[in-house]
Formats: structure tokens, C-alpha cells, sequence
């Protein structure tokens, strides 16, 4: 099973202060040489993390899978495939929203997506629709052309007890369903070091896509390391 890792958080830290650090494109690196399968950026609307700079550079420095997270609009279409990531996975996007709160209405919006996914394919783009763990909306992906689907694992990772186990078992039949008619399967939003274990032992699942709880380790872990670095310069500075 591979792993993509969505650093989109390393952007946000930086955006927190609009300066150069940290660099999402140096931390794609680093993501690579600890085994990442691929790399995982949300452009936003609003590029509240993620800019156009960074979607470049990381087209020109990502040697393995570079999947881009977009909307399906007019500007991101016309911007994938340009830059031509290696895949291209369609979710929704609210202004205000945090994070992406679920997967696609693709009942409703069959038309939208349907031109988009032909679109972004002519570019020779694989596209993956993130959608809810349910069996009408991976037959409507598979209809719509989409080569991929990406389950929504959200639901389940905010889930306790029963619900848990009833949101695990759609994540299971989703990922059968998906397999049957030909669909590759991916998973992600919400997992952690805590409960991936349940979702990757799940067969059939080609790649999950982690992204808030690796950079919320990489931060702590990285802690001590940068403060030893900071005394080292501050004591080098004050010897005389
Ligand atoms: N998959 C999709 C489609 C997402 O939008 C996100 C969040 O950007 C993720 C996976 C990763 O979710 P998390 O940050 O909770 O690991």
C-alpha cells in the first residue's frame, strides 16, 4: 500500500508569518527520503497554504506520484494541466471551511465533473474523485470516467464505538465495490498513528493520503533537534 503525504501544513506555518520558512518544497524532500510514496498539496482558491511557486517546484523536484488536490473549476483545470501533476484528485472546497469537510456531491454535479475529468485526462492526468464511502457515488465515479477514487475516511476517524465500527464496514464495502468494477481505491482524511492500523489492513486499498497527523509528529519530534541548533548558535555567538 503507498503512501502520499499531504504537506499543505508546512505551507500554512509559513504562511503564518508570509516568509520563506518552512519550505513545503524542502519538506517534500525529506517526506521522500523517509520512504513517501508521493506528495499530496491542496491548491486552494484562496492559496491560503499552497501557492502556484510551490505547485512548480514541486512538479520539478517530486521524482515519484505528485497529486494535486483541486477544485473542480475553470482556473484549477486550466493550472493542472499546465503543471501536469502526475495525478489529479477532485474534491470539494469551501471558503471557510478548515479542512474538506466531505466528499463530492457527485449526483448533482455530474455534468461539472464529467468535463472535468475528460479534461484533465486529455493531458494524459489520472483522476481520482474524493467521495463518501458509498455505493451509488462509486458507481456515478466509474460512470463519470474518473480512473480513481478516493474514499473519505473522515467520517470513521471522528467516530466512536458502534458508529465506528458501521463507518469502518462502508469504508470496507466501499473499497470492494470500487475493485469490482475497476476502479483503483485510495483512502484518506483523519488518520492517524493512532487508527490507520484498521484502514490499512483493509485490501484492495492502492494508496492512503495522510497529511495533519504526519507534520503534527514531524513538529514535536523535530523540536528538540532545532532548539539544541539555536543554543548551539547563540552560545557560539557569546564566547569571547
Ligand atoms: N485526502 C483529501 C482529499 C484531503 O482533502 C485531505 C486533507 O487535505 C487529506 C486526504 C489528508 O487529510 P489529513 O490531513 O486529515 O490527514
Amino acid at each position: 500500500m503507498l503512501l502520499g503525504v499531504n504537506i499543505d501544513h508546512v505551507a500554512t506555518i509559513r504562511e503564518a508569518r508570509k516568509t520563506f520558512e518552512p519550505d513545503p518544497v524542502m519538506a517534500a524532500t525529506l517526506a521522500i527520503l523517509g520512504g513517501a510514496d508521493g506528495i499530496t498539496v491542496h491548491l486552494r482558491e484562496d492559496r491560503r497554504h499552497i501557492n502556484d511557486r510551490d505547485l512548480r517546484l514541486l512538479r520539478e523536484f517530486v521524482p515519484c506520484e505528485l497529486n494535486l488536490e483541486m477544485a473542480a473549476t475553470e482556473e484549477m483545470i486550466q493550472i493542472a494541466k499546465k503543471i501536469k501533476p502526475d495525478l489529479v484528485t477532485i474534491v470539494p472546497e469551501k471558503r471557510h471551511e478548515l479542512t474538506t469537510e466531505g466528499g463530492l456531491n457527485v449526483s448533482e454535479n455530474k455534468e461539472l465533473l464529467k468535463d472535468a475529468i475528460n479534461r484533465i485526462r486529455e493531458s494524459q492526468i489520472s483522476v481520482s474523485l474524493f467521495i463518501n464511502p458509498d455505493i451509488i457515488d462509486i458507481d456515478i465515479s466509474k460512470n463519470l470516467g474518473a480512473d480513481m477514487i478516493e474514499i473519505h475516511t473522515g467520517l470513521y476517524a471522528n467516530s466512536k464505538g458502534v458508529k465506528k465500527r458501521e463507518e469502518l464496514n462502508k469504508i470496507v464495502e466501499a473499497v470492494k465495490m470500487g475493485n469490482k468494477i475497476g476502479l483503483l481505491v485510495n483512502a484518506g482524511h483523519g488518520l492517524t498513528y493512532y487508527n490507520v492500523s484498521e484502514i490499512a489492513s483493509i485490501q484492495g486499498i492502492r494508496a492512503l493520503y495522510i497529511g495533519h497527523s504526519i507534520i503534527s509528529r514531524a513538529v514535536l519530534t523535530g523540536i528538540t533537534t532545532a532548539v539544541r541548533e539555536m543554543k548551539e548558535i547563540i552560545r557560539l555567538a557569546t564566547r569571547h
